[in-house]
């Protein structure tokens, strides 16, 4: 076959292929940008899913990603601020994954973190806060895996062209495939079942919240400060990203699809109701409102997301148990 006609059909393979994970997005989302290096295949998602529940990541071999980010709780963590691998205590809750892929902008604070791919160093090697504590441990990470006889044959078949080279890179590669593939669109709300309280929430939601909870992804992926500025706050939000004092207090607003079901809220955990979250707005709703927006927040819940087994911890390797 002619080069060109080859590049046609991979990009048709490959368009094929992702369509498959994201058939199921609401009407007007495109697809979301797959990085051209790192197209999504089953078998790098496979591998990506069994790294993401792999306490080999971590340095004690005590947490994985699926520690912070459980499935039960929509990928979110159920404690507020859970300490890493060497007992340092975090400083955010632990955000739900669900419709990372679409995500421009990810965590709580820091704009130039756009790629699940990067995003990944920052749990394995990162020092503020210690998650899973392997800075500096490389090579640690590529001989727990390459020990493996499994692994070796998963990472042949998700990289082929590098003949299954076991390195950090191909590890980020893998988990960020398996985390585009956290798609939940499945809920009372996309399938238009909304209650009648819900359906008044909406209202309520369109005229006081969408502006920043927006689309379907709820998110405008902006920053935004809530509450009055505390100087005294040990996280100071976008600052720490951008050093620019006008920015302390500013976090990404959040999605709110399955937000009923990641609590605590709010960046640091420290919100221990989902009305708490939304009364620390400062946008002041008669109690009958309240509970209305909470109903419509309640049709937000994909429950087959949180028990869908294609995302749950795998249960065999190489068709043998795990
Ligand atoms: C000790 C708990 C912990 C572990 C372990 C952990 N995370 Fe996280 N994760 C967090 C916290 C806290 C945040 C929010 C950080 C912030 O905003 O600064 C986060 C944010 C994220 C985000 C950004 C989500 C968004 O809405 O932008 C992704 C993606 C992510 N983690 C993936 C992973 C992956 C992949 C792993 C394993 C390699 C992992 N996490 C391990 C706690 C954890
Ligand atoms: C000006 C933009 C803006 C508006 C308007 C807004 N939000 Fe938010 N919302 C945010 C940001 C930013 C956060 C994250 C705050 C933090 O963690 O510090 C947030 C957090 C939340 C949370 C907590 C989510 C979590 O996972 O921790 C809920 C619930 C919420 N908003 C609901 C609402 C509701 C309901 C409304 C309308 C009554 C609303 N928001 C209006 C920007 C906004």
């Amino acid at each position: 076959m002619r080069p060109a006609a080859l590049a046609i059909l991979c990009l048709l393979l490959t368009g094929a292929g992702s369509a498959r994970w994201f058939h199921a997005s609401p009407p007007g989302l495109a697809a979301p940008a797959i990085p051209s290096d790192n197209p999504l295949t089953a078998a790098k998602v496979e591998l990506g899913r069994r790294l993401f529940y792999d306490a080999d990541l971590s340095i004690d071999g005590t947490l994985s990603c699926a520690s912070c980010h459980n499935q039960k709780h929509a990928f979110a963590d159920s404690i507020a601020t859970r300490p890493g691998a060497t007992g340092e205590p975090g400083r955010r809750n632990a955000p739900g994954l669900a419709n990372v892929a679409w995500f421009g902008r990810l965590t709580f604070a820091d704009p130039a973190l756009a790629a699940l791919e990067a995003q990944v160093a920052v749990p394995v090697f990162g020092t503020h806060p210690v998650e899973l504590g392997m800075a500096g441990q490389e090579a640690e990470i590529r001989a727990r895996l390459g020990r493996d006889p499994c692994y070796r044959t998963m990472f042949r078949k998700a990289f082929p062209r590098d003949r299954g080279r076991i390195d950090f890179g191909n590890v980020a590669r893998a988990i960020a495939s398996f985390q585009r593939t956290l798609v939940s669109f499945d809920s009372p709300y996309d399938r238009q079942r909304l209650p009648p309280a819900a359906a008044e929430g909406e209202r309520l939601f369109k005229r006081d919240c969408a502006a920043c909870h927006a689309g379907p992804l709820f998110t405008d992926m902006a920053y935004h400060r809530l509450e009055p500025l505390d100087p005294g706050a040990a996280d100071k939000g976008l600052a720490e990203a951008t050093g620019q004092d006008g920015d302390a207090g500013m976090f990404r607003t959040p999605s709110l699809r399955n937000v009923m079901l990641t609590g605590p809220w709010w960046h640091d955990g420290s919100a221990k109701s989902a009305q708490d979250a939304v009364r620390r707005h400062g946008i002041d709703h008669p109690p009958e409102d309240a509970a209305r927006l909470m109903a419509f927040l309640a049709s937000l819940s994909d429950l087959e997301f949180t028990r869908d087994p294609a995302l749950s911890l795998p249960g065999e390797a190489c068709g043998k148990p795990l």
